[in-house]
């Protein structure tokens, strides 16, 4: 059973093959076709945090490829009335791929752990692979190739940062990482990276003009991510500095996109003029969650292999 928990769990031929799939239902998609590849399959969502992007795209996604998606609210009492593993063993009779997203990585580690149906993580605490697989895939859009192109991180070392730098190891992109001490990744995850991607070029400082230096993309992501709203005053000190405006846009190649995973804090971690230039790729990151996500079920539920 093949689960999409962080990007370490697909290989560099699996990520291009789940763009190639992501291309062609794209390309179909966008001159009318949405091609019903998985007729019948049904995919539950689990979510402990609130969403825009991740919910509605996949489910628009599963509704193209000709499945279902069922919305899990509150009644299931997920993490309340059982254990998780007794609601992972029943889920995976009654459904084919469940999307999760929780306070806690290791709760979607054990909900996989349990499960015998595919679980994707729609974000947690540690990691947003979905995310970074549309971020990449959204840049081979705009650039054609990926290896060799440097990804500039501007801010908070956090799950989407992560996600990203794994994503960057496997598809040869290099990443220079603006973000101060105590926002850094912490040793666990630079040993799990030199593990997984002993090949990534990770450079890190606190200067942000120099991290964008030579950057096909500059991004940036809340200083505050979901639960961490008690040291959001704390972050909203120690990030300042970090700031993507134009002044720092300026310092990198006049051709460099600005990306955002959304929602963003306008004014905070960007300025309004950089996110609404005609540099900032954001809402076309956010439409590719749905594209590169029916690359995944596809994929996953092996029905383009
Ligand atoms: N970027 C992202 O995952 O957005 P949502 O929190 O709205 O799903
Ligand atoms: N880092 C953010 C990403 C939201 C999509 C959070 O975890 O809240």
């Amino acid at each position: 059973m093949r689960h999409l928990i962080a990007l370490s769990d697909l290989t560099p031929a699996e990520i291009e093959r789940i763009f190639a799939i992501t291309e062609d239902l794209k390309t179909k998609f966008e001159t009318g076709l949405r091609e019903p590849l998985l007729p019948g399959r049904v995919m539950a969502l689990l979510f402990e945090k609130q969403s825009l992007r991740t919910r509605v795209s996949f489910e628009a996604g599963m509704a193209h490829l000709g499945g279902n998606a069922m919305f899990l609210g509150a009644d299931v009492g997920f993490g309340k009335r059982e254990s998780i593993a007794d609601f992972a063993r029943v889920l995976g009779e009654l459904v084919d791929v469940v999307v999760v997203r929780s306070k806690s990585h290791q709760t979607v580690v054990e909900l996989a752990r349990h499960c015998t149906c595919s679980v994707i993580n729609g974000l947690t605490d540690y990691a947003h692979p979905c995310q970074a697989m549309a971020d990449l895939y959204t840049l081979r859009e705009c650039y054609g190739s990926l290896e060799g192109r440097t990804l500039a991180w501007v801010g908070d070392g956090n799950n989407v940062a992560r996600s990203l730098a794994m994503g960057c190891g496997k598809v040869g992109m290099r990443m220079a990482m603006a973000t101060p001490e105590g926002y850094r990744f912490d040793a666990e995850y630079l040993a799990t990276l030199e593990k997984e991607v002993p090949d990534l070029d990770l450079f890190v400082t606190d200067n942000p003009a120099e991290a964008v230096r030579n950057a096909a993309a500059v991004y940036t992501d809340v200083w505050a991510s979901m639960g961490q709203e008690g040291e959001a005053e704390r972050r909203r000190k120690d990030l300042a500095p970090y700031q993507v405006n134009a002044h720092l846009m300026a310092q990198a190649p006049s051709d460099a996109v600005f990306m955002h995973c959304l929602p963003a804090r306008r004014g905070e971690e960007v300025t309004d003029d950089v996110i609404d230039s005609p540099a900032s790729i954001v809402v076309r990151q956010a439409g590719n969650r749905m594209h590169a996500q029916k690359g995944i079920l596809a994929w996953l539920l092996g029905a383009q292999r």
